[in-house]
């Protein structure tokens, strides 16, 4: 099946004017490349939920911290988008630099509050980077519904803030995080780990998941999360940035499993730094 790529909002903007004349549902999946099977579980999340699926390409330089990094990001267009074609994705939007950042572009969307903490204090800019970039998006793409890993879950928590603070008239819909078969939560980060760092990596997602299970049962939160970092680090990572427990619906800080909540963590293994998250059920609310 082939797959139309466009480069310009307006070609963007006549094809889902089409679109909206037909009644047709519109869903946008926002991405930077180098797909992989978590990318690809939320296209066919949004081709089951709406009738038109646009992919977004664009790698954002307003989001990377360091130049390196921005310059190390895979550039894989042609790998992509024959990975999204056999899906049945209607467009590939790949957009040229210009129709996202013009001559003169000078707006920044910030978000406070979700934003604080967790990713936020350790990537400087970086969620004022996504924000910009998805609400461009958005406005360019007129979907009704935008779908999003639970990976990168403080980000979901940025852009549902941002799509309800300027009435943006989309659906944020969260998917769950795919893993492989050892645990390891998908990421293009993956890709940088030495053939030794990737059996370490794993350790994230086991200590994860372990913590979670006793956080759930009722276990004192300080010394719990004390015990998951030595693990961590006994285990081969290198250092862990944050391990947090928060709100499941407000990404606030909690001191206790007594609610829905969400246990994050950022580690490094080597030069590449891995996020994570698992959600915590307390035992009496599962
Ligand atoms: O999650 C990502 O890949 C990016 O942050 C996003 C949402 C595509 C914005 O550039």
């Amino acid at each position: 099946m082939s797959l139309p790529v466009m480069r310009t909002v307006s070609e963007l903007r006549a094809t889902t004017a089409a679109w909206r004349r037909e009644g047709a549902s519109i869903g946008i999946v926002p991405t930077m490349g180098a797909l992989h099977e978590g990318h690809l579980s939320l296209v066919r999340a949004a081709l089951a939920r709406t009738d038109r699926v646009i992919v977004t390409l664009f790698v954002n330089p307003k989001q990377f911290n360091s130049a390196a990094d921005l310059a190390a990001y895979p550039r894989t267009e042609m790998d992509d988008a024959a990975k999204l074609a056999p899906l049945g994705a209607h467009v590939l939007y790949a957009p040229y630099g210009e129709e996202i950042y013009g001559p003169g572009f000078a707006t920044t969307v910030s978000v406070g509050g979700v934003s604080e903490g967790l990713c936020g204090a350790h990537r400087p800019g970086h969620f004022d980077g996504v924000a910009t970039v998805v609400t461009k998006l958005f406005l360019q793409g007129g979907a009704d519904f935008a779908f999003f890993g639970e990976k990168d879950f403080q980000q979901l928590h940025v852009v549902r803030r941002l799509a309800r603070d300027l009435d943006i008239p989309i659906e944020i819909v969260g998917c769950p995080t795919v893993r492989e078969s050892d645990g390891l939560a998908l990421s293009s980060r993956n890709a940088r780990l030495s053939a030794a760092e990737r059996r370490i990596a794993p350790k994230l997602a086991e200590t994860l998941f372990d913590t979670a299970a006793r956080l759930a049962e009722g276990a004192p939160l300080a010394a719990t999360l004390g015990t998951a970092r030595v693990a961590l680090e006994a285990g081969g990572f290198d250092r862990v940035e944050y391990l947090e427990l928060r709100d499941e619906a407000t990404l606030a800080p909690v001191g206790q499993a007594e609610r829905p909540a969400r246990l994050l963590v950022a580690a490094w293994l080597g030069e590449t730094r891995l996020i994570d998250n698992v959600k915590v059920t307390p035992v009496g609310l599962a």
